[in-house]
């Protein structure tokens, strides 16, 4: 079921600058400036004012410099830039992260995906943009506040409403999503950024085709333990897979090119695992459990000193 019957067309602006754009404007400093683009009007930085009919017409890519002297590179903003940027409620999905997401949840065109929480829209945008006008994405937010501000930011990014979206105001059914689309059908994949996920492996296997996958994003140990732990033990999953990301940038400057001094250092974990067939169980894993990993498997008087 795809929405391609419907007349919006979403597409990334190109060529010059126009009235309604979104532009960011990066200073010699590296700051950065977000302003829509509205004849007549300016833009003042406490280094001076900028004229938008100045940018308008202008290539994307433009300098242009203030009434103070100073030049500003003017380009569109990435998604990547417009998602640190933007309005927020609720923390938001890193780009890194929403990349491994993409492509390690397999995120297709034309897929129909659900995710819970939306937050402030941050991965939203980016499932959006994955799955495109024929694919669908259905996002739950419990918090009224929250949907509203995650609304105000995917149609600020898109333009208006994205023809591929519903944003519903409430919890993620318990008893899954699949209700909310066709007789017998069911979602190509379930994304949880929400506090407790692991209450919710019922909810994301009754949600999902057989062979789709849920992808869980959490920002503890204690909840990825809790996680993995209740998506295996479900018993309509195959194993799952649990990962971080660290992205380290690179200051390259003649010769001094080495790591950059600072980073983010943890953002979150990431948890994928595949829907499995209508009444199959997963075939027992191939590599015992340790012992110590479950103490109360532990024979009396042994150590669990082998926690891997
Ligand atoms: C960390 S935020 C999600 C951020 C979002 N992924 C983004 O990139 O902007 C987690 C959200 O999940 C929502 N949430 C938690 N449990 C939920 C549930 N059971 N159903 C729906 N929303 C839930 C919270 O209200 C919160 O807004």
């Amino acid at each position: 079921m795809g929405n391609a019957s419907l007349a919006v067309v979403i597409t990334q602006p190109r060529g010059p600058l126009a009235p309604g754009d979104q532009v960011q404007l990066t200073d010699p400093k590296g700051r950065r400036h977000r302003l829509v683009l509205e004849a007549g009007r300016s833009f003042h930085t406490h280094r001076g004012s900028l004229a938008h009919d100045d940018l308008i017409g202008k290539p994307e890519g433009s300098v242009i410099v203030s009434s103070g002297g100073t030049a500003y590179v003017a380009l569109r903003p990435l998604l990547a830039d417009y998602t640190l940027s933007m309005a927020r409620g609720a923390a938001v999905i890193y780009p890194k992260d929403a990349g491994q997401i993409l492509a390690m949840a397999d995120i297709f065109a034309g897929a129909r995906v659900v995710e819970a929480g939306a937050g402030s829209g941050a991965l939203s945008c980016w499932l959006l943009r994955a799955v495109g006008e024929t694919g669908l994405l259905v996002s739950y937010e419990r918090r009224a506040d929250f949907a509203e501000i995650a609304r105000a930011n995917v149609e600020r990014y898109f333009g208006g409403p994205h023809p591929s979206w519903r944003l519903v105001t409430g919890e993620f059914p318990a008893e899954g999503a699949a209700g909310t689309l066709g007789p017998g059908e069911a979602f190509d994949r379930v994304v949880l950024d929400m506090l407790a996920p692991w209450e919710y492996a019922h909810a994301a296997s009754a949600s999902l085709r057989e062979g789709g996958l849920v992808c869980c994003y959490v920002a503890t140990t204690t909840q990825l333990s809790r996680t993995v732990e209740a998506l295996r033990g479900y018993g309509s999953f195959d194993e799952p897979t649990a990962w971080e990301s660290l992205l380290r940038g690179w200051h390259v400057d003649g010769l001094a090119v080495r790591p950059e001094h600072r980073m983010v250092g943890h953002t979150g974990f990431l948890v994928t695992a595949r829907r499995l067939a209508d009444g199959v169980t997963p075939p027992p894993r191939r590599r015992r459990p340790a012992k110590a990993a479950r103490p109360e498997a532990a024979e009396p008087g042994t150590e669990p000193c082998d926690q891997r």
